[in-house]
């Protein structure tokens, strides 16, 4: 796959708590690359979240539009909304998000099963669960895993149905760092052998230095990218602190 996987277009998005207004983000435009591999920084209340949940179909812009594979979404509905979500969209969180009563393999194929793919979802999981790990422990509840295997099982859930992009707020950020480095191992190499395309909320410029791309969110507009990866994790940080 080529050309553009998502893309936010001018969006702004405030949220409103009783008579107050907080702007999010204010005219932000971003493009993610299929098969590349972004990083998004910026201080706690930059809007980093909020740019995922937009681009990720969860929260509607109040103006700007969202293209997921080139598609606009500023013109559909919840259910065509939610099924879009559902089919192109793989999300990962910090707190991985599992659902302890199920088994790894129940969770990584509860999407597929939603989408109606079950068949498609286990063929799929035989080889995710090859790539990141993870095939042994498969019978195990999120509970009987470290943290390391869990953010796996959660990213095999997040790929199970072939998604356009992955979204991943703070992936790293409940690991030590040589869980989290392993996890970053496993992301760049699925965006290098697999084409996965890959957008993290980070705040570690350890993590930031293993992507194509940087963005750096500012009170929530774009304040500045670097593109090419980092060859030294000090350029990373200069650059943050210079936005
Ligand atoms: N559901 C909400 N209701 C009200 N305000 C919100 C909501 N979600 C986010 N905000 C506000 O929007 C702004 C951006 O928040 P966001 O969560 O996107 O920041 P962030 O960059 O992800 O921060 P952090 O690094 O702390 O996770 C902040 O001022 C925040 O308080
Ligand atoms: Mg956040």
């Amino acid at each position: 796959m080529s050309g553009i996987a998502i893309e936010a277009r001018n969006v702004v998005k405030s949220y409103r708590l009783g008579e107050v207004v907080i702007p999010a983000l204010r005219d932000v435009s971003l493009s993610v690359a299929s098969g590349s591999f972004t990083a998004v920084m910026g201080p706690s209340g930059s809007g980093k979240s909020t740019l995922l949940h937009v681009l990720g179909l969860v929260d509607v812009p109040d103006a700007g539009d969202v293209l997921v594979a080139g598609r606009s979404t500023s013109a559909l509905d919840d259910d065509a909304l939610t099924v879009l979500r559902r089919d192109t969209i793989g999300f990962v969180f910090q707190t991985f998000e599992l659902i302890e009563a199920l088994s790894a393999r129940e969770n990584v194929l509860l999407p597929a099963e939603v989408a109606g793919r079950v068949d498609a979802g286990r063929e799929r999981l035989a080889h995710l669960a090859e790539r990141l790990g993870i095939a042994e422990r498969l019978d195990h509840r999120p509970g009987q895993l470290s943290g390391g295997q869990r953010q796996r099982v959660a990213l095999a859930r997040a790929l199970v149905n072939d998604p356009v992009v992955i979204l991943a707020d703070e992936p790293t950020g409940n690991l030590d760092s040589a869980t989290g480095r392993d996890v970053l191992d496993v992301l760049r190499a699925g965006v290098d052998e697999e084409g996965w395309t890959v957008l993290m909320v980070t705040h570690d410029p350890v993590a930031a230095m293993r992507a194509d791309h940087v963005v750096f969110l500012r009170d929530g507009t774009l304040a500045g990218s670097v593109s090419g990866r980092a060859d030294d994790v000090r350029e990373v940080i200069a650059r943050f602190a210079g936005v």
